[in-house]
């Protein structure tokens, strides 16, 4: 007997299972079957696709008028870290630029004391109630990154987080380690700090599976960012990079050249290195939210990119002072806005495309695949990215069991 079945779904979005990223044109593709059935067994796809009576089951959901779709996937966030920045948006109002507030002191190093003034179980309850944020607005794959540490010990510790969080909620996780994220105020030189940071590759490995960098000025520079990414290459990370964010150092070419899994921000990245796409699989992980909370005019040119047949995922960028949300409904939104994306592309971007970016097998709803579903209170999947700044995620089943169920009463 089937455990569960989903029926008279109005619109099953259906990503398409590939082992490389979806790339260019291809973003566009997405099957949506209007009047779907999926059947789970044993926290598996038994079935997904149009109507059928086929199939019984224990428990059924009719989800008629509603939207089915695989949990969403966050493949870029800087989920564990202490504090918050709330009093930098004075400064921002009065002017003072993001590179200028971390010039200062200020930014991710004042994220950087908070994290470690925390103790490890503070940083986990903290981390925790963010993550069941992020599940309860339908994401079930998270990338989790470190780099408020600084040092050793620091940034173990909240790894260890990271990890302990998959443990006790038996996520799609991914950790990521950013131990150059900037460079700490103790700090004798950026080359002393860069190579502090490639010694603790190894000790780091056990923990983490990315190696990340923060290329950008005044931070990392393009050579320094080499010299991290293949010191992590040789450790057998697979590589990451924050790269063009704000000034165009050339961060995406450098990933493409390096076989990065992805390259992240990519505001500025030159015409030229976006030409490179063409012959890449590294994942563009664009993240408006970011452009979007920063202030700037100028987003990422996700167009132009898959122009030039790029892969590119979509993703919050979760951290303390750039992008403070961990809905990825809202940067969803803001994608479709800014970005100029359509709704398959996007979705696309925080599925199939996503899940490519960080490693994870997630993504997909066919027949065997993990049954991590999303059933959406919306009447079709454009609907999602439209109504914005709105969590639409009713039904949250992971493994094929219902974990979160919002259906609006007041008590
Ligand atoms: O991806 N740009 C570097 N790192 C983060 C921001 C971190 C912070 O401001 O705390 C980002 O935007
Ligand atoms: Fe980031």
């Amino acid at each position: 007997m089937n455990d569960l079945l989903i029926q008279n779904i109005k619109a099953l979005v259906l990503p398409k299972k590939t082992d490389r990223p979806l790339k260019g044109k291809e973003l566009d593709e997405l099957e949506v079957i209007e009047n779907g059935t999926v059947v789970v067994k044993d926290g598996k796809i038994v079935y997904s696709g149009k109507h059928t009576d086929e199939y019984e089951a224990k428990e059924t959901i009719d989800a008629t008028g509603k939207v089915v779709s695989p949990a969403l996937v966050d493949a870029h966030t800087h989920l564990i870290h202490g504090g918050s920045r709330e009093h930098e948006m004075t400064l921002k109002r009065q002017g003072v630029s993001y590179l200028e507030i971390l010039e200062q002191g200020g930014g991710i190093l004042s994220t950087v004391e908070a994290t470690r003034e925390a103790t490890e179980d503070q940083l986990f309850e903290k981390a925790e109630h963010d993550l069941l944020t992020m599940i309860h607005h339908g994401v079930l794959a998270v990338e989790s990154k470190s780099g408020y540490g600084l040092d050793k010990e620091n940034e173990l510790k909240q790894l260890r987080v990271s990890r302990r969080l998959q443990e006790k909620y038996n996520l799609d996780m991914r950790h990521t380690f950013l131990g150059p994220h900037a460079v700490p105020k103790e700090a004798e030189s950026n080359a002393q700090f860069l190579q502090e940071m490639i010694d603790l590759l190894p000790e780091v490995k056990e923990y983490a599976d990315f190696a990340d960098i923060f290329c950008e000025t005044g931070v990392f520079s393009i050579e320094e960012s080499k010299r991290y990414m293949e010191a992590a290459q040789k450790e057998g990370f697979k590589v990451k990079i924050h790269a063009d964010e704000i000034d165009p150092l050339g961060g995406l070419g450098l990933a493409i050249d390096e076989g990065a899994i992805s390259a992240d921000h990519l505001v500025a990245s030159s015409d030229e290195d976006k030409k490179k796409l063409k012959d890449s699989d590294t994942v563009a992980v664009l993240l408006p939210g970011t452009t979007f909370y920063l202030g700037k005019e100028s987003y990422a040119d996700a167009r132009g990119m898959l122009e030039q047949n790029g892969a590119i995922a979509i993703a919050t960028d979760y951290n303390p002072g750039s992008c403070v949300t961990n809905n990825l409904q809202m940067v969803m939104a803001i994608a479709a806005l800014k970005l100029k994306l359509s709704p398959n592309e996007i979705w696309n971007a925080v599925t199939v495309n996503a899940a490519k970016a960080i490693d994870v097998d997630a993504g997909t709803i066919n027949e065997g695949d993990k049954a991590n579903i999303v059933i959406w209170h919306a009447p079709n999947h454009e609907y999602i990215p439209y109504h914005y700044g709105i969590n639409h995620a009713e039904k949250v089943i992971k493994d094929g069991k219902v974990i979160v169920d919002h259906q609006l009463q007041l008590s």
